[in-house]
């Protein structure tokens, strides 16, 4: 079984990525811990405890309690938390008992953020049930929760003890959520693994049909990059810049259609798609490289429709003001499997580049 090793100045753990996991998940969370297994918590929604909590529930001598999070971004709030935290102190959690996150990023991103301060912290896994959750989100130690005034803007890196990733579980994944979440991976492969991206080409359509081995050749190399660059620069003051490829319009994409029209990896597919513009028009793309990611990213598809002037799409990537006229960094594709991060991208170039991205879906959309 494939297995990853994340190895952070601060943290150093396992992500085992194969099929049938949640089986065996008892004995490996006792493996994570290192001897007798503590009580153990699990947070999930009641949706995915439906389909998925017989097989893990099996797995464990003493039952697990389990608590529950409605299905949903919205919930990924702080009241949520304090609600968690309410929860596992009146069922006697103390400093020893685990969490399980078992489910896609939002139960992921509360689990770890729940576990960095409960009691001053406790230890948790990650039992990711969604594909971006096992390629992107699990891994870093990226945790928190929402406020009205933006996503993610409450929270801290907090490590699991272990993740695991079982490729079972996408089995009931909507297709549209494993589509989206497989654009993470098709980025993987443009900015650091050319040999990914030659396998999401020549697999595709294994990929796209759920086949559990082809989808977990996928997960393992999308994992291996994203732990590569973790390591590198744990705390995002540079390298790890390089995950934010497709995201800087990807983000003013999912503003301006309030988070309600796009999942998030078809937001980014789009980003992808106007990076890859200005790209071209800067000569770091040739045009084979750039029909090639073009093609693969949308047969990864299909990207939803939206409307949304380009002007508009540019007054919200601008950001920074201080950049007059200019947006902050922007990462490019140098070719397929590099990069290159840019701070001279006027408000012009930008707009042709979503210029050429909207051409693209009016095309995509005949
Ligand atoms: N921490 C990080 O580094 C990081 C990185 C990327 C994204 N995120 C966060 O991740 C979240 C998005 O995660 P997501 O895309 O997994 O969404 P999600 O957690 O909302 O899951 C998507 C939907 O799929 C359902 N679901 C999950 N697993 C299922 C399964 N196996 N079968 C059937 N249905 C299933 C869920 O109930 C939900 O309705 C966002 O909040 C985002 O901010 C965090
Ligand atoms: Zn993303």
């Amino acid at each position: 079984m494939p297995t990853v090793a994340v190895n952070t100045p601060s943290a150093k753990y396992p992500v085992e990525i194969g099929r049938g996991l949640l089986r065996t998940l008892a004995a490996r969370c006792k493996k994570a811990v290192g001897g007798k297994l503590p009580r153990v918590f699990i947070i999930t929604q009641p949706e995915i405890w439906g389909l998925w909590g017989e097989r893990v529930a099996a797995s464990f001598q003493e039952p697990p309690t389990v608590l529950f999070v409605p299905a949903g971004e919205r919930h990924k709030r702080m009241r949520t938390l304090e609600r968690l935290c309410e929860e596992l102190a009146e069922a006697g959690a103390d400093r020893d008992s685990l969490l399980v996150a078992l489910g896609g990023g939002v139960i992921g991103d509360i689990t770890g953020f729940l576990a960095a301060i409960y009691m001053r912290g406790i230890r948790y896994v990650q039992a990711p049930t969604t594909l971006l959750a096992q390629v992107d989100s699990s891994v870093g130690g990226k945790t928190g929760v929402n406020l009205a005034a933006g996503k993610n803007l409450v929270g801290t890196f907090s490590h699991p003890l272990a993740v695991f990733a079982d490729m079972e579980v996408l089995g009931t994944l909507p297709a549209r959520e494993l589509r989206a979440g497989l654009q993470e991976s098709v980025k993987a492969g443009i900015i650091r693994d050319a040999k990914l991206f030659a396998t999401m080409e020549k697999n595709r359509e294994a990929i796209l049909d759920g086949d559990a081995k082809a989808l977990e050749q996928v997960v393992t190399a999308s994992v291996r990059m994203k732990a590569r660059v973790v390591q590198l620069d744990e705390r995002e003051s540079g390298l790890r810049m390089v995950l934010n490829f497709g995201h800087t319009v990807g983000h003013a994409i999912e503003a301006a259609t309030k988070y309600k029209q796009l999942l998030h990896g078809e937001a980014i597919g789009w980003g992808m798609i106007a990076a890859l513009e200005i790209a071209r028009n800067r000569g770091l793309v040739t045009r084979r490289q750039h029909d090639r990611v073009l093609r693969l990213i949308l047969w990864y598809g299909p990207l939803p429709v939206f409307h949304v002037p380009a002007k508009r799409l540019v007054a919200l990537t601008a950001g920074d003001k201080k950049n007059r006229g200019g947006v902050r960094r922007f990462v490019l594709p140098k070719g397929i499997g590099a990069t290159v991060t840019v701070t001279d991208v006027s408000a012009q170039e930008l707009a042709s580049g979503i210029e050429a991205m909207l051409a693209v879906m009016r095309q995509a959309g005949r």
